[in-house]
């Protein structure tokens, strides 16, 4: 690294520690037209930091979700880089209907989040082997997406009120277009395929890729009206199939009255590859569950 480059990187990072949530101004935005808001912890933690990167809802943007959510604190409390990306469509939607979003380097939303993420790693202290999403509604479809887009850059997500990755594939879907695809028959819960088809379209979204797959954490109501409920089970199929599980160990009223929690492999809640949450009652708005998520991801114990 050059010297003025260092110091510039300095720079934002004291900016950053400064503002806590800041728009970062030297990301390029490419290839879509996403902007990148961070959050750098205080420099009483050393790094490599690990990154999470919380992608918010339609309607949505980087400071709503900032607020809405607690990563930026716990990225002070905990060390670690918080990364909210900011939709560029009109409707705050993120791009998860786009041959380009679903293909690895392919062009799309996903990549300009892969993008933001390798700009944290080089210009933020930003660790590569601690990168973590989540996400809520249009930004834990998104999150689905990233884990199976890029499972090279993403070790664990966590999605609140999502659908499988590639259920929103709308055909004929562009990169740019505003608002980005919407699917019915997704969102209504009707598009229902088997574990092997739904995996499939994972590994299909990286041809060739045989690295490890990212660990997911995953929450539903089952009374959503956005995005069905059927879309849980459809989800824990996809990611039970791409990650060769089954016959979870079920849990009634964990961690809350009346949502039952289904751990799927080895290892408990916090450890497991899969662990999925159905919340009895609750619609789309699941409660955040911040301290799980790090916990999830290995940030905190
Ligand atoms: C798959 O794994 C083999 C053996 O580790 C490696 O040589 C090969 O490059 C990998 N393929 C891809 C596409 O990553
Ligand atoms: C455990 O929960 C999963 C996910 O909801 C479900 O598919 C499975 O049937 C449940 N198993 C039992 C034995 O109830």
């Amino acid at each position: 690294m050059k010297f003025t480059e260092a110091l510039s990187s300095l720079i934002a990072a004291a900016t950053l520690a400064q503002a806590q949530l800041s728009r970062v101004n030297d990301f390029n935005a490419s290839p879509t037209r996403l902007q990148m808001y961070a959050a750098v912890p205080p420099r009483s933690f050393p790094g490599p930091h690990p990154i999470v990167v919380a992608v918010h809802h339609c309607q949505g943007s980087a400071t709503g979700y900032s607020g809405a959510t607690r990563y930026v604190q716990l990225g002070q409390q905990n060390g670690f880089i918080a990364i909210y990306p900011n939709s560029k469509s009109g409707g705050g939607c993120f791009d998860v209907a786009s041959t380009a979003t679903l293909t690895h380097n392919g062009g799309g939303d996903s990549q300009t989040i892969a993008n933001m993420v390798k700009h944290a790693v080089e210009k933020l202290n930003g660790d590569p082997n601690r990168v973590f999403a989540v996400g809520t509604s249009s930004g834990a479809m998104m999150s689905n997406v990233l884990a199976g887009v890029y499972p090279d850059v993403f070790k664990a997500v966590s999605v609140y009120s999502g659908v499988p990755a590639g259920c929103f594939a709308v055909q004929g879907a562009t990169a740019t277009q505003d608002p980005p695809g919407w699917a019915n028959s997704c969102a209504n819960g009707q598009l229902i395929k088997t574990a092997q088809q739904w995996g499939d379209q994972v590994r299909n979204m990286y041809p060739g890729y045989n690295g490890t797959r990212p660990r997911l954490q995953i929450f539903h109501g089952t009374s959503d009206n956005t995005l069905r409920y059927p879309n849980y089970n459809e989800q824990l199929k996809q990611w039970s199939n791409v990650l060769g599980l089954s016959n979870p160990r079920n849990t009634t009223n964990t961690p809350r009255s009346g949502w039952t929690r289904s751990i799927y492999g080895e290892g408990n809640e916090k450890t497991a590859p899969l662990v999925g949450y159905s919340a009895q009652g609750v619609g789309h708005s699941v409660p955040q569950q911040e301290a799980m998520d790090l916990a999830f991801f290995g940030i905190t114990n």
